[in-house]
């Protein structure tokens, strides 16, 4: 089963290169996925989802008090026959972590990341339970991720718990605003349902920077945890509060769960289960899950793309341009024949088109976004 954004894989990375050779520079600037909500909405929980791996670090209250800017890498992966590999069972090596704050080091086991995360986080943010405005940044090298930037945030908070600076959700606040307020990134706006959804600061605070819900997804956890007799139809339905890109009901893993540490591929496959086989939810059950989470943001990623292309076009033109004309003040005109002047790259812009547009319609012909 292929979890986390994989499928996007192929298609960045060709895009990439193309454009990496042509032009020079990564001007695919793909969006940063940001991820907001109250204390234990299930904030990380999502990510990991995403990520399709479990190493970032969590515990009872507020875990995340710095913001983790994650940055997923592709790396090619090592030769099947000297280094067997697969999703399932990465080998040892393929896959490494590196931090800002300890340049060189590589981090194979991912328990070891877990662990300096909690470190950095108490370094500077202290252990009173404060929060730090300045990010851990971790790069992770993976054949399994697509290039791509995750944010993890500090939970939003009402109320000071221990000895929290008194004005710490107007820190928080601002803090989470700085991020989600760059155009350049998808909210997923997480809220738990077993709370009153009039009451998500995620979902208020994503209103103000994206008042038109371009770039907000509603992500309902812990739909398992909601009284008996009840559920979140109204809410996902869009009835409750409107979003552009709508609602995506999720179960995490439970603390239990983690716990009992519950491999993710299990807790995926009892997430589908769960509203497959749930009166309310088995008719849209192809809507809710993580699966459809991260169907949804490659949908996301591919349309980005999407729109970058005439830009990349353009500038290809110019550049084939000023190479015609520096070849012409050569007097080279034998050099390259005529027929052949920026033919390559035409070939090679004519032939990604196509493919791309075929990997756009493969992805998202199901997904309505
Ligand atoms: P964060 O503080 O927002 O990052 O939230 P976490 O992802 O760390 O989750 C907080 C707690 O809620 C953890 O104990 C999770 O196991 C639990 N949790 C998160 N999502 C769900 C869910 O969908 N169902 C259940 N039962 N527990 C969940
Ligand atoms: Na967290």
């Amino acid at each position: 089963m292929s979890t986390g954004l994989e499928a996007l894989i192929p298609v960045v990375n060709r895009l990439q290169d193309l454009v990496f050779n042509t032009i020079g520079s990564d001007t695919l600037d793909l969006p940063q996925v940001v991820v907001v909500g109250s204390q234990s909405s299930g904030k990380t929980s999502v990510l990991e989802n995403i990520v399709g791996r479990d190493f970032l670090p969590r515990g009872s209250g507020i875990v995340t008090r710095r913001p983790l800017i994650l940055q997923l890498i592709n790396v090619d992966a090592p030769p099947a026959e000297t280094n067997p590999t697969s999703t399932d069972s990465p080998a040892v090596g393929s896959e490494w972590g590196e931090f800002l704050h300890l340049p060189g080091r590589k981090f194979y086991d991912f328990s070891d990341i877990n662990r300096e995360i909690q470190n950095e986080t108490l370094r500077l943010a202290g252990n009173n339970k404060g929060i730090s405005r300045q990010p851990i940044n971790l790069k992770i090298f993976s054949p399994h991720v697509v290039s791509l930037t995750l944010v993890d945030l500090p939970g939003l908070t009402k109320i000071p718990i221990g000895d929290q600076p008194t004005d710490i959700e107007r820190q928080t606040r601002s803090l989470i605003l700085e991020y989600i307020a760059k155009p350049n990134s998808i909210i997923l706006a997480v809220s738990p349902a077993n709370v009153d959804i009039v009451n998500s600061e995620s979902l208020k605070l994503a209103r103000q920077v994206d008042p038109d819900g371009k770039r907000t997804v509603g992500v309902l956890t812990k739909l398992d945890l909601m009284d008996h007799g009840t559920h979140a139809l109204d809410i996902l339905s869009g009835r409750v509060y409107p979003l552009k890109l709508g609602f995506i009901a999720l179960v995490n893993r439970s603390q239990q769960d983690i716990q009992t540490n519950l491999p993710l591929k299990d807790a995926l496959r009892h997430e589908q289960e769960y509203f497959d086989n749930h009166s309310a939810y088995r008719n849209i059950s192809h809507r809710c899950g993580t699966l459809y989470l991260t169907k949804t943001l490659n949908t996301l990623l591919m349309n980005h793309i999407r729109d970058k292309l005439p830009d990349i076009k353009a500038r290809l033109n110019t550049l084939m341009g000023q190479t015609e004309q520096e070849l012409a003040s050569y007097g080279e005109t034998t050099f390259i024949g005529k027929e052949n002047r920026g033919s390559l790259i035409l070939q090679l812009m004519t032939k990604f088109a196509t493919s791309f547009i075929a990997s756009i319609d493969g992805t998202s012909s199901d997904i309505s976004v």
